[in-house]
């Protein structure tokens, strides 16, 4: 999913890296933006630090603190701009790769001051295009720091940032211990930075336009925009740019609409959390948290009520084991259990102890793996069994509340 949702007149939706002719051709980009201004490290860093940029990778991490990190390992870095979206539901990155592509690169310059390399890392797919701008932007003298495309395999786990820096050494796409941080020390020994894709591309606007202006978007707190890509029930399933703190119920009206009655949302994707379908309910982490759920890396999924918020679940679970890379426990015997108790849940072959067990198995694989992904999984399920508690109840006693359930 790669379109990008015009809003409607009105809307509370805010277009930025979004704005402007979408055609991703170097000329247009330009015209609409100018060259960047020319700055060195320490400038960037006090850009991300002054605006309050954090990672839109999913983690929301400052980045003035990854810059400032890697500067201070002393070495030149290798610096990698994420693209990989192995998130099913997200086309946020796909999306911005297609319409600014030039954004991205300029970010990925910024945050290449000083570096031995460059990478973009992007599915196979997408390549040919980029190739042809990385030439013609290096033609026109604009990248000082050279950039090599790196392929990210399809598969969930291949974004992770130890994985993504293993595909760039050349080796598997498969995350590592990080017994060193890789900004101190990646593969090859080189401090390394890994960036979403739009992360580079907001820092990029804040090169040029300052962090007064990136503040003017989003809350106090939670500064600027970010790509949501919206699917479900709605009636225009796409890419929507907007501020933090923006009313869920904007963000399904800039998409189309609900196509009928919604019973949940899920934002933040695979790893995120279900959260009420509450129209006004702020898209921002300070509103989410109370539901488990955050941002991420901006997917919104509205759940209809015909459909069956845990059989939902088990399918995503079921998938996010699949996706493993089978390095360690808690993948290898924690996810497959855990996605198989949910799945007799979800298909009402119930047993009493069944919530609990799903419970304990979830708060097992948390925080036990050499990366995130047991406890994104763990996290999902968790605000699945909360969020859709009645259901729960109602399938231990043989019954689905969903209005498309046979009874
Ligand atoms: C299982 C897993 C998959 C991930 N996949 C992606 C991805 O596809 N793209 C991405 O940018 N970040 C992904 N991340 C987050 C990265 O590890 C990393 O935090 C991010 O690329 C850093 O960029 P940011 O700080 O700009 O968000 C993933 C994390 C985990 C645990
Ligand atoms: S926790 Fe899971 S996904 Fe992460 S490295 Fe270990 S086996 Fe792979």
């Amino acid at each position: 999913m790669t379109s990008v949702v015009e809003a409607p007149p009105g809307s509370r939706v805010q277009l930025r890296l979004l704005a402007g002719t979408h055609d991703g051709r170097l000329d247009s980009h330009l015209a609409q933006h100018g060259r960047l201004p020319v700055l060195d490290a320490a400038q960037v860093i006090g850009l991300a630090r002054d605006a309050g940029l954090t990672g839109r990778g999913g983690a929301g991490f400052p980045v003035w603190r990854k810059l400032s990190a890697v500067a201070a390992a002393g070495r030149p870095p290798v610096v990698i701009a994420n693209g990989a979206e192995g998130e099913p539901a997200s086309g946020k990155d796909r999306a911005l790769l297609t319409y600014a592509p030039n954004l991205v690169l300029d970010g990925l310059q910024l945050a290449a001051l000083g570096a031995q390399s460059a990478v973009l890392y992007v599915p196979a797919a997408a390549h040919r295009p980029l190739q042809t701008l990385i030439d013609a932007r290096r033609r026109a003298g604009l990248d000082r720091v050279p950039v090599r495309l790196v392929a990210a395999p399809d598969a969930f786990v291949a974004g992770e940032e130890t994985a993504a820096a293993a595909a760039v050494a050349g080796r598997g796409a498969v995350p590592a211990d990080k017994l060193v941080r890789i900004t101190e020390s990646g593969p090859g020994g080189s401090p390394t930075l890994v960036q979403n894709v739009e992360t580079l591309a907001h820092l990029a606007m804040i090169a040029r336009y300052g962090p007064g202006w990136f503040r003017a978007a989003g809350t106090a707190d939670e500064p600027g925009t970010f790509l949501a890509t919206i699917s479900g029930a709605v009636a225009s399933p796409g890419v929507v740019e907007a501020g933090y703190g923006v009313a869920l119920g904007d963000l399904i009206s800039a998409a189309g609409g609900a196509t009928s009655a919604l019973s949940a949302v899920l934002v933040g994707g695979y790893h995120g959390g279900w959260v009420p379908a509450a129209a006004a309910l702020p898209v921002s982490r300070a509103a989410l948290t109370a539901y488990g759920a955050s941002p991420g890396a901006g997917v919104i999924v509205a759940l209809p009520r015909h459909a069956c918020g845990l059989m939902e679940t088990a399918r995503i679970a079921g998938y996010l084991a699949d996706q493993a890379a089978g390095q360690c426990g808690p993948c290898v015997n924690g996810l497959p259990r855990l996605a198989s108790t949910l799945t007799d849940l979800a298909h009402r072959r119930a047993r009493p102890g069944l919530p609990a067990e799903v419970d304990r198995l979830a708060r097992l694989v948390t925080g036990r793996g050499a990366c995130r992904h047991p406890d994104g999984t763990a996290r999902l399920i968790l605000s699945a069994m909360h969020a859709f508690e009645p259901d729960v109840a109602a399938h231990l006693a043989g019954r689905c509340l969903a209005a498309g359930a046979s009874r």
